[in-house]
């Protein structure tokens, strides 16, 4: 057996260099904390790596693993500890296979019509612990917790901490999640690493570069694991891909983009957001935000111009439909830059920050150009996470929080106002000069 998990070791070793063949040696990243492994902690036959996901106006999906084969796939939940009244729900379940790798089973199940600003008890697959989350309110005030690129380290734990010390409605996460890297028992130690957090407050996701997982002729389109453990609400924004989706949540409309996939003028996800964006009723929901994995504006030598492509084939996209904010991963590190169209300052569009900074293995992205362009409001290469409060139609607070060893320091923040209730950049009335302010945009 000692023989057998040490080839096998070997030969992920192999698969993850080939992964990692295009990665440049330019900069470098100290000081990286090591993996934290996370073990099953429950009995075996136990539900474990459970995590919610919003579905629609009022439902939630509830994502969970076992080992064994026959668990049922149900939810039992209310609004009382232990109570589940007759609410119980059957959902369905999937599993795959990644070379020697089988996964438990994964199940799926949703639950509602909820409450709003709501806290339920639930149970998974009748057995095990009970669970509680609380639903995010169908008015503002909101607030947003935002962090890309978190890997499962000592760090990521410490950002994981930080996020779940302060109240929050829902996570944001714009790409790379576990940093598996196709050693698939990673995903399930990632699974039961956030589970504390992503079973309280619903995670939403995008992928990354390190979901991938792409292997030559065996797994041709990747994403194996990614789009099995991580299922996000595409079907019900009209998306035909889990890699690109929306949801509207008390008054923002956020749109969760594809970096990894087909992003052209011809592509489905570029004639799927145009539709997407249209739709969206600005006195209903006056907030846009979108988030990417590889970030469109980056003062950084780290994946410098990746995102350009996609950012040439969607950017006037976002800015005709007044897009408030764009959030994106990738560089480990934070960057903020003021409202922009096509490489030049413009009133009428979307911030960008850059919040790759959750702490994953591969440490921070220091090496930041110099000068820094005007465009570039505040950058720092420390690990973190973002907020994001909206507290009304008009008016909504950014902040980033450093990971000051084991305390959190909000470093920068930000008061937005929201296009929806700006007289010069809403409706297409653009080119008028407005000035800005340096600390509300
Ligand atoms: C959500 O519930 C809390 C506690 O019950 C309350 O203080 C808060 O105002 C509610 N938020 C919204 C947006 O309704
Ligand atoms: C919106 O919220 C901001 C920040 O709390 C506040 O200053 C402003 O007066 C609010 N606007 C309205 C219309 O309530
Ligand atoms: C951070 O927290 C850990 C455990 O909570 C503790 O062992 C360590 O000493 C703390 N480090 C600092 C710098 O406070
Ligand atoms: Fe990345």
């Amino acid at each position: 057996m000692a023989k057998y998990s040490s080839l096998l070791f070997f030969f992920f070793l192999l698969l993850n260099c080939l992964q990692n063949i295009h990665a440049s040696p330019e900069y470098s990243r100290p000081h990286p904390r090591p993996v934290i492994l996370t073990g099953h902690n429950r009995p075996e036959s136990e539900p474990e790596q459970v995590h919610i996901s919003l579905v629609g106006k009022d439902h939630m999906r509830v994502t969970w693993i076992t080992s064994d084969k026959h668990a049922k796939s149900i939810v039992e939940y209310g609004t009382s500890p232990g109570k589940y009244h007759s609410s119980s729900v059957t959902g369905e379940r999937t599993s795959y296979r990644y070379f020697f790798y089988s996964s438990g089973e994964i199940h799926h199940v949703t639950i509602g019509p909820l409450e709003p600003n709501t806290t339920y008890y639930y149970r998974c697959g009748g057995s095990g612990p009970e669970f509680s989350f609380k639903t995010p309110p169908s008015t503002f005030p909101i607030e947003f917790a935002v962090a890309g690129d978190l890997g499962q380290t000592e760090w990521t734990a410490s950002t994981l901490q930080h996020i779940g010390a302060k109240d929050y409605d829902l996570l944001l996460l714009p790409g790379d999640l576990s940093y598996a890297d196709t050693q698939q028992p990673l995903w399930d130690s990632f699974g039961r690493l956030v589970e504390p957090y992503a079973s309280k407050r619903p995670w939403m996701v995008t992928q990354g570069n390190h979901e991938i997982e792409i292997f030559p002729i065996i797994y041709p389109h990747g994403f194996k694991a990614y789009n099995s453990r991580w299922l996000m609400p595409y079907q019900e924004s009209s998306s035909t891909s889990n890699l690109y989706y929306s949801f509207n949540v008390a008054g923002c409309h956020v749109v969760m983009l594809g970096s990894y996939t087909d992003f052209d003028a011809d592509s489905y996800q570029y004639t799927w957001l145009q539709a997407d964006l249209a739709k969206v009723d600005r006195v209903k929901t006056p907030w846009i935000f979108a988030l990417i994995h590889a970030p469109w504006y980056n003062s950084n030598a780290a994946h410098k111009g990746e995102g350009e492509s996609m950012r040439r084939s969607m950017e006037e996209v976002l800015y005709k439909a007044r897009v408030d904010a764009v959030f994106s991963g990738h560089v480990h590190a934070y960057e903020r830059f003021t409202r922009v169209y096509n490489n030049k300052a413009d009133p009428c569009g979307p911030i960008y920050v850059t919040i790759g900074d959750g702490g994953n293995r591969e440490g921070l992205a220091m090496m930041f150009e110099k000068p820094s362009p005007s465009i570039s409001v505040f950058r720092e290469a420390s690990f973190g996470h973002g907020r994001l409060k909206v507290y009304n139609k008009t008016h909504a607070h950014w902040s980033w929080h450093r990971n000051n060893d084991n305390n959190s320091v909000m470093a920068d923040e930000l008061w937005l106002q929201s296009f929806a209730s700006s007289k010069s950049c809403f409706p297409e009335t653009s080119q008028q000069e407005s000035t800005t302010q340096k600390d509300e945009l």
